[in-house]
């Protein structure tokens, strides 16, 4: 059976594990080969644990296990040089790129704005809003030269529609990526590349299922697990559910890089439960 993505090359940034995993072994399901990036390291003011090589490693393995072909690379999407070369040598082997995914983020800690320390500011636009700039750089310059169009997914957050106190760092980088969405669609349109944002919710990856994490959301309790952070979790939507998974924005990513979406571009879809409702 023919599969939505034959014959086509995805980058992914933040391959090792979740959401970047998650869109990189779907999009391999449906006929694609995949270049997956990931920095591979632990964030001193994430409550995630780092992610690690052996994670990375894991992933090429679905990809392969999918059918896809797969050229991984450990680089940090703030290098814009180990990035492009990066990119280079993984099309140099695949051949082409069609569909960027600039999925890789991180979720530190915040503050009320006006209290945040200029170290975790700096990081936080450096990572999720410049990070992705320089992945869709990384990018663009082979989809082009293909001449054949393209999907690009940039990966915002509800936090790109809404604000939240305590994030507002974050909350900056992804209303950031709105704008970078919005941009980059309006000047690649011409070349038929196609520009578009997915917005999560909660979504149960280790970025949001960790032991600080639990004890930020539930403060009054001893020992809170996932079972203490579903409902307050849930209380963020309007459908009956504390988070969705990443298959969940996967098939919103597979959609939006398919010729199925091949007239929509400029877009902010939330994958969101009726969050951006409430
Ligand atoms: N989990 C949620 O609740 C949620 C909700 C809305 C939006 N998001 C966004 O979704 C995206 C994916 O997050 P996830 O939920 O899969 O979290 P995750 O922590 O499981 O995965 C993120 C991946 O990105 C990688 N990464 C981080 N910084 C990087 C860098 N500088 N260079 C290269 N790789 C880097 C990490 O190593 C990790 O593998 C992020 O942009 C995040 O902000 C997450």
């Amino acid at each position: 059976m023919a599969g939505r993505m034959d014959g086509k090359v995805a980058l992914v940034s933040g391959a090792a594990r979740g959401q970047g995993r998650s869109h990189a072994v779907r999009l391999a399901r449906e006929g694609a080969d995949i270049i997956a990036v990931d920095i591979c390291r632990k964030f001193e003011a994430s409550p995630a644990p780092g992610a690690t090589l052996e994670d990375l490693d894991e992933t090429a393995g679905m990809v392969k296990d999918a059918g896809g072909r797969v050229v991984t690379a450990e680089v940090d999407v703030r290098d814009y040089d180990a990035l492009r070369a990066a990119v280079d040598g993984a099309v140099e082997q695949l051949g082409r790129l069609d569909v960027v995914l600039a999925n890789a983020g991180i979720g530190t800690m915040g503050a009320k704005l006006h209290n945040t320390g200029e170290a975790l500011w700096q990081e936080m636009i450096d990572v999720n809003l410049s990070g992705v700039w320089k992945t869709v750089k990384a990018g663009v310059p082979h989809i082009l030269a293909g001449g054949r169009g393209g999907s690009i997914v940039l990966t915002s957050s509800v936090a790109g529609a809404k604000a939240y106190s305590h994030m507002g760092h974050y909350v900056a980088a992804k209303h950031g990526v709105i704008g970078l969405m919005r941009t980059f669609a309006v000047e690649l349109g011409q070349h038929l590349i196609r520009v578009n944002a997915v917005l999560p919710t909660h979504v149960n990856s280790p970025l949001l299922m960790n032991e600080a994490t639990y004890r930020a959301f539930r403060p009054e309790l001893e020992n809170p697990g996932p079972d203490d952070l579903a409902p307050v979790c849930q209380s963020f939507h309007y459908l009956p559910i504390p988070w969705v998974t990443p298959e969940d924005i996967s098939n919103a990513v597979l959609f939006l890089a398919s010729d199925e979406a091949r007239y929509i571009t400029g877009v902010a879809l939330p994958v969101d439960a009726g969050s951006c409702l409430k």
